[in-house]
């Protein structure tokens, strides 16, 4: 078996030649390619079947690599300083030198200094950004693990490198800081501690607002993401588990009564964090189960809880 070393160097070369490159982070597996390589970016388009009208996110180094490819203000560099290297993805204006097809023709680009060592590493060795989506076909659940990065895009890379499943569990959270800071796509980051560091509001933006912040598409086209094959439904509060075999339940914490299908617990004693860790890797499971439907509970919105909320509410198809 080749060392880590071997490995990250033949890595470091796919990404060189315009390959791709199973990258784990933090959050969740990339599919990570050279984002100044218009060549290389088309291959992950055209490998998670991802519409042009979707930007990718530009991995860097550090705060200095983000800020070759994106101009700073003084609210993303007190971000950076914060929450870097972390799942914290910042949306600024671009700089010349990349692609359209990165950012889908925007003048903004979103940029990223993952935490997880082996993202690290590739970043570095190839020496150059990286453009990294999540690893998965367009729409369906992202990977938190290798394994995961192989059953869906395995023929697209040229390897994947394996950094054991992802501590975070949930992607980045994306935020653009002007006017004035919105959240994009809560994730890893949770506003309260953003608005703290930033000592002002950070607004979770509407649905449409996010709409607004991309090209535009047709409405509802991205509502249902992070789906499951099988149907998903959120269980209304207060409302008893359905005790059919053939629905599976993503439960929190332990039901009070044994479910008769499938199950999958999320954080026994109610820890968000573990929650998020374990999200994806026990959709995919009930996904496979052979129940004929998932039903899916929603969690506390604190801290990490509001991007537990919102996977589960577009793996529901509610946007
Ligand atoms: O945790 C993560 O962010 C993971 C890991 C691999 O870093 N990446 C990830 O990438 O989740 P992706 O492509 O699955 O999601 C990127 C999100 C999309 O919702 C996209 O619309 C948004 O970032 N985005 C990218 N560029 C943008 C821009 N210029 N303006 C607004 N949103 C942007
Ligand atoms: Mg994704």
């Amino acid at each position: 078996m080749p060392d880590a070393d071997a490995l990250m160097l033949a890595a470091a070369a796919a990404i060189q030649r315009g390959d791709l490159v199973g990258m784990p982070t933090e959050t969740v597996y990339g599919l990570a390619a050279d984002a100044r390589n218009v060549n290389a970016v088309a291959k992950v388009f055209a490998a998670k079947q991802r519409p042009h009208f979707d930007p990718l996110i530009v991995h860097v180094a550090d705060p200095a690599q983000a800020w070759s490819v994106a101009v700073p203000d003084a609210r993303a560099e007190r971000l950076a300083a914060a929450c870097w290297p972390g799942p914290l993805t910042l949306v600024l204006p671009r700089r010349p030198g990349v692609p359209d097809l990165v950012t889908s023709g925007l003048e903004t680009v979103a940029v990223r200094c993952p935490a997880h060592p082996l993202a690290q590493a590739l970043i570095a060795a190839s020496g150059r950004p990286l453009a990294a989506p999540s690893a998965n076909r367009f729409g369906r659940i992202s990977p938190t693990t290798a394994a995961h990065v192989r059953e869906q895009l395995g023929d697209a890379v040229a390897m994947i490198l394996d950094g054991g499943p992802c501590a975070v569990g949930v992607e980045s959270t994306v935020l653009v800081t002007q006017p004035t800071p919105a959240v994009l796509r809560p994730g890893g980051v949770s506003c309260e501690t953003l608005a703290e560091i930033l000592g002002e509001p950070v607004a979770i933006a509407a649905s449409e607002a996010r709409a607004a912040a991309l090209p535009a598409v047709a409405p509802g086209l991205l509502a249902s993401h992070y789906a499951p094959r099988i149907p998903l439904s959120l269980r209304a509060d207060g409302q008893p588990w359905s005790n059919a075999a053939e629905v599976a339940i993503l439960a929190l914490t332990t039901p009070d009564t044994a479910p008769a299908g499938p199950c999958e617990i999320l954080s026994p004693s109610g820890d968000l964090t573990e929650a998020a860790a374990n999200l994806f890797a026990a959709m995919r499971r009930l996904d496979a189960s052979g129940a004929s439907r998932i039903e899916a509970e929603r969690v506390p919105a604190i801290g990490i809880g509001q991007a537990i909320n919102d996977r589960l509410q577009r793996a529901a198809g509610l946007g």
